[in-house]
């Protein structure tokens, strides 16, 4: 197969989009699918600074790489979880990672905010991950606002965002489905969310690693033992094979046609956030579930 571009040989084959390109030409078109999607969606712009969540996996770390390309002004935030044998390797690698490319990186140490996941794991009943991703949202969204920055962007893909879209689908999620996409506008103390990696899939993602020397954390956390949703991811995996583009279509149809009617619904139906009376951060309740869980912590260890 030849490079649709520049006729030189291909060594990235994209069916999704009935093409292929030389490596040259693929990182062109993985630079032009972030434009695309910040512009298309009103993510940000080149006078404005941007926090990037880097975990040390392939998207975040790509993520930060092709921001800094494009020109962006962009800084990281990683999120320390205080799992002992795993957080300070993950850490160190992200560290490393930006101190060799003179990137500026932010760590926020749960522990400090008595929220270490060991800890927390003991101290709930529901799955961990779930609270752990509700304590690294509160994080990123609070280091966001309180340094001032406009947007906060995660390294989430096409195929995460379709899986996603796929499991509320599944349930008929109402509530989600009017609030997920690709930015979420800002609201009193939430700062901006951003997905721009949303064009492109996990093997894009990888390839663009690939081919601009990121080496990336491989490691799952020992906690939830690999990616979410993969089941979802297969099966619609399986159905790009037979239909290759129809992942893209489903999410970018979804956020066309669809989306516009859940998220009014869910204006309607969703209660009014009020100031948690510990952090002061957006609440449903008198008092965060991230502060509710911190005394948990404190009454276990307390105990
Ligand atoms: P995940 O839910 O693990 O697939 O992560 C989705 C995105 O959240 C990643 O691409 C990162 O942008 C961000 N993220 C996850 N974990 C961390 C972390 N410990 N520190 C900073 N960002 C993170
Ligand atoms: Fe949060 Fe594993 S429990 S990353
Ligand atoms: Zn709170």
């Amino acid at each position: 197969m030849k490079c649709r571009r520049c006729g030189e040989v291909a060594q990235v084959a994209l069916p999704s989009h009935h093409t292929g390109f030389c490596p040259s030409c693929f990182l062109d078109f993985f630079r032009g699918q972030v434009e695309r999607a910040i512009r298309r969606h009103w993510m940000f712009g080149k006078n404005e600074r941007v926090l990037v969540a880097v975990s040390g996996g392939k998207d975040s770390l790509a993520l930060l790489h092709v921001l800094r390309e494009l020109g962006y002004d962009v800084e990281g935030v990683h999120i320390d979880l205080g799992i002992a044998g795993s957080s300070e390797l993950v850490r160190a690698w992200v560290e490393g990672f930006c101190r060799e490319r003179g990137y500026v990186v932010h760590v926020v140490e749960t522990a400090r905010d008595g929220l270490a996941i060991p800890d927390v794991k003991r101290s709930v009943r529901r799955p961990i991950c779930s609270v752990c991703g509700k304590i690294k949202r509160h994080w990123f969204n609070r280091f966001a606002y309180e340094h001032g920055f406009a947007a906060l962007a995660t390294g989430h893909n096409l195929d995460d965002e379709a899986a996603r879209l796929f499991a509320n689908t599944l349930r008929w999620d109402t509530a989600y489905l009017g609030d997920q996409g690709p930015a979420l506008p800002a609201e009193g103390k939430f700062v901006r969310k951003v997905k721009p990696l949303c064009r492109l899939t996990e093997f894009e993602t990888a390839a663009y690693c690939f081919f601009q020397g990121i080496r990336h954390w491989h490691e799952p956390c020992p906690y939830s033992g690999g990616a979410s949703f993969t089941g979802h991811k297969r099966l619609l995996g399986d159905l790009e094979d037979t239909s290759p583009g129809a992942r893209m279509a489903f999410y970018e149809l979804f956020l066309r046609n669809a989306r516009p009617v859940f998220e009014a619904a869910a204006k309607r139906e969703t209660s009014e956030l009020t100031p948690c009376a510990v952090c002061g951060y957006p609440s449903s309740g008198e008092v965060c579930g991230v502060c509710r869980v911190r005394r948990m912590v404190a009454d276990g260890n307390a105990a």
